[in-house]
């Protein structure tokens, strides 16, 4: 149409139309062609909309008319072809259709919902959907069941700052200058001549100096070594520390209640074995072995088939120790001992690579959540 009225022969006739018999000119004969369009389309729309039986089918409904590619986007770009004096008449036309045809589908929508069958419905017994559910890393899994082991015996729970000093570290517990552990390799030495503590031992030497004895203690840390990671090691671990100090603790003491903590973390039958061994701050010192959870002590893989599984270190606190502390070093007697939670974990849980413990890897810590 808009073609016709702008050409050539349309101009040449300008003021006699012979095409509009009633005297109409073609511009405003589109433009009423063009309302008309527009009602029989909001009806079309209509009727479209109430035939409309789900609510997907509405939708469609609703792009065909009012989508971007719909009749309403056709219909306003039509609008510049109207007369200037036409256009606000056109434009009302335009919004008076968009607003029935959104009106309409509001309704229907509505009524399409309340009288959807019970299928289609919400069913408020179904189970709801709940997020992914935590669950404690299996490191803290550990060190809550050692803790909560030597709560039972009397212990409370004591800790102190991963960045901590010589003094406590190293000086207190009875490590020399000159002892390996103190070289550079092992410890992350910072600026100001503190330290990442190596060991939660430290927290021995923090608590006797302000607490008088008797001493019971169960403490959990994190500890730092500059080892280069693989398989068994980490940088970044985690130990629980065990001190009891008091009058006439005996070797036996020590004994007996790792036995109890064996048989309490792997089982009954758990007994547990003494082998000598040096640490700076206890004499005697000693290794201490567990009976292998996986063969009772017959011999497997897992204990490289000697029966035995070296768990944790131990040994009757050293006179200077208590020195150090300001505790008489003759009349105070204690035993102490420290275990690595990762060595731990990985026994038990049968985990082959220290690794996969830091790696946040949701599959493998959901097995043991
Ligand atoms: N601090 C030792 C380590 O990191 C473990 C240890 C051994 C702690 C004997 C103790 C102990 O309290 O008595 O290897």
């Amino acid at each position: 149409m808009t073609g016709r009225r702008r050409s050539k022969d349309y101009r040449l006739y300008e003021n006699t139309d012979f095409s509009f018999p009633c005297g109409v000119s073609p511009a405003i004969s589109e433009f009423l062609m063009n309302l008309d369009r527009l009602q029989s389309l909001t009806q079309q729309a209509l009727s479209d909309i109430s035939s409309a039986d789900s609510p997907d089918a509405l939708e469609h409904v609703r792009l065909r008319y009012l989508g971007r590619k719909g009749k309403l986007p056709e219909i306003m770009a039509g609008l510049k072809d109207v007369s200037p004096e036409d256009r606000p008449a056109f434009g009302k036309g335009a919004n008076d259709f968009k607003v029935q045809v959104t009106k309409a589908l509001g309704e229907r929508k509505e009524s399409l919902l309340s009288t959807a069958t019970p299928a289609d419905a919400l069913d408020v017994t179904l189970p709801g959907n709940t997020g992914p559910q935590g669950a404690n890393h299996p490191i803290r899994q550990i060190m809550l069941r050692v803790i909560n082991i030597f709560d039972r015996i009397g212990f409370n729970v004591a800790t102190g700052p991963d960045v901590d000093t010589v003094f406590h570290n190293f000086d207190a517990l009875n490590t020399p200058a000159d002892h390996p552990s103190r070289d550079e390799q092992d410890t992350f030495y910072l600026n100001d001549g503190t330290l990442l503590r190596t060991q939660t031992s430290p927290i021995q030497i923090r608590h006797m100096l302000q607490n008088p004895p008797p001493v019971r203690i169960i403490a959990p840390g994190r500890a730092y070594r500059r080892d280069t990671p693989d398989a068994t090691h980490s940088a970044n671990f985690h130990q629980v520390e065990g001190l009891y100090v008091a009058e006439k603790v005996s070797m036996a003491d020590l004994k007996s209640d790792l036995s109890y903590f064996a048989q309490e973390i792997v089982g009954k039958k758990t007994k547990v074995r003494f082998r000598p061994h040096f640490f700076p701050f206890t004499e005697p010192s000693v290794e201490v072995d567990f009976t292998c959870h996986v063969c009772k002590g017959k011999g497997c893989r897992v204990c490289k088939n000697s029966g035995w599984i070296e768990i944790l270190g131990a040994g009757m606190v050293d006179p200077k120790v208590f020195e150090a502390v300001g505790y008489n070093p003759e009349t105070t007697t204690g035993y102490a001992f420290g275990m690595g939670l990762e060595r731990i974990a990985m026994i038990m849980l049968e985990i082959d690579d220290i690794r996969r413990l830091y790696e946040n890897d949701a599959r493998f810590l959901r097995q043991f959540a």
